[in-house]
């Protein structure tokens, strides 16, 4: 068993084991070589042999317990057939959303668009480097796909204005999304991913009124799906204020906690395994300060299974000598 499996599904305390959001990306000078002669996000994600390669290449340079499918959450609106771009320092930019067209599309033809994804897991999967560790494939949210799917780019601080107008668009895609995000855990799982994590970026934004229907419901439907087919799934509802009351509908077997919120609270109000919380900006500062910070999540939880990691992705002006002394730090701390 994985040090991670060991942690969710025995409740080992000791090990730590630990992998960072956005291990791999821009802040490797590896990966910045690839994506300059790769200027299209989209096709590099579907380009097997280079988004393998990438998967691995924070697994060579570091000691992490995981490896996560380099890929984003936006494949699944561009496999139902929204145009997904990503622009230069604006982020992902979607064409509007039809309903009519994402109505008509069936399994096989999101499959065959979202294969390369599935080869990418065979491939890491056959490296010798992740014998001994996991593959973790994820999925957005129902709610945040949803949020980009409308607002058709990164919505910032808040939602448009007019958002909710359209319930019978909203209501529709929400079904659809469930849909297709089943077949796409599930094909990811088939292939080879030994957890799933559920990324909900955009939890933070809703009231709390709306939450039970654009979160919970949706989210436990996933979380449901995930352990009939006996993985375990993380999830990380960014910026929600009640963590308790989360994990007490949607039951995921680990949460995954983001930097804003208060760690004592967690491991007082929290019973089941935690993950992440340190602030990225914390590895832009220096060692000592690193230091200080990750021995803080280390004790808070050190009587409780605890998976290190962060409280969101790592920023891409990050210096990976600082993800070595981390993942050091981390590793050598009992
Ligand atoms: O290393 C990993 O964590 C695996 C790969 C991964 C990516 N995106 C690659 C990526 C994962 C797990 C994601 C998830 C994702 N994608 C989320 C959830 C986590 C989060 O950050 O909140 C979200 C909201 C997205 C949507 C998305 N993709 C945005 C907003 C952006 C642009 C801004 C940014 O963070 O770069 C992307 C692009 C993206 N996804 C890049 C990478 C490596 C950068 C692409 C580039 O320009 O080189």
């Amino acid at each position: 068993m994985t040090p991670i499996q060991q942690c969710i599904i025995k409740k080992k305390i000791n090990l730590k084991p630990i992998w960072l959001m956005r291990q791999a990306g821009r802040y490797l000078p590896e990966f910045r070589k690839i994506r300059k002669s790769n200027t299209n996000f989209i096709k590099l994600c579907l380009n097997s042999n280079l988004s393998s390669k990438i998967t691995l290449q924070p697994i060579k340079r570091f000691d992490l317990d995981a490896a996560i499918v380099f890929s984003d959450i936006l494949m699944v609106p561009y496999g139902l057939g929204q145009k997904v771009e990503f622009k230069k320092d604006f982020g992902p930019k979607l064409n509007n959303l039809n309903l009519e067209e994402i109505s008509k599309i069936e399994e096989i033809h999101f499959l065959k668009k979202l294969l390369p994804i599935y080869k990418l897991i065979e491939k890491v999967n056959k490296n010798k480097l992740i014998s001994k560790k996991d593959t973790i494939g994820f999925v957005g949210a129902p709610w945040t796909l949803l949020v980009y799917m409308i607002n058709q780019c990164s919505p910032k601080k808040k939602l448009k204005e007019n958002f909710f107008k359209d319930k019978n668009l909203i209501k529709k895609t929400l079904l659809i999304l469930e849909k297709f995000l089943k077949i796409h855990i599930e094909n990811q799982v088939k292939h080879g991913a030994t957890i799933i994590q559920i990324f909900d970026s955009w939890a933070g934004l809703l009231e709390d009124k709306n939450l039970p229907d654009y979160i919970y419901g949706p989210t436990l439907n996933l979380v449901n799906f995930v352990k009939s087919l006996n993985i375990p799934v993380i999830c990380f509802p960014r910026g929600i204020k009640n963590y308790k009351e989360y994990c007490k509908i949607v039951k995921p077997d680990v949460i995954s906690i983001d930097y804003k919120i208060n760690p004592q609270q967690i491991r007082k109000e929290i019973d089941i395994v935690v993950q992440g919380g340190l602030d990225p900006k914390i590895l832009l500062t220096d060692k000592e300060k690193l230091k200080i910070e990750a021995k803080k999540y280390l004790e808070i939880f050190k009587d409780h299974p605890y998976i290190f990691n962060l409280g969101h992705g790592v920023l891409p002006e990050t210096d990976p000598q600082m993800v070595d002394y981390l993942i050091k730090f981390v590793k050598s701390y009992y």
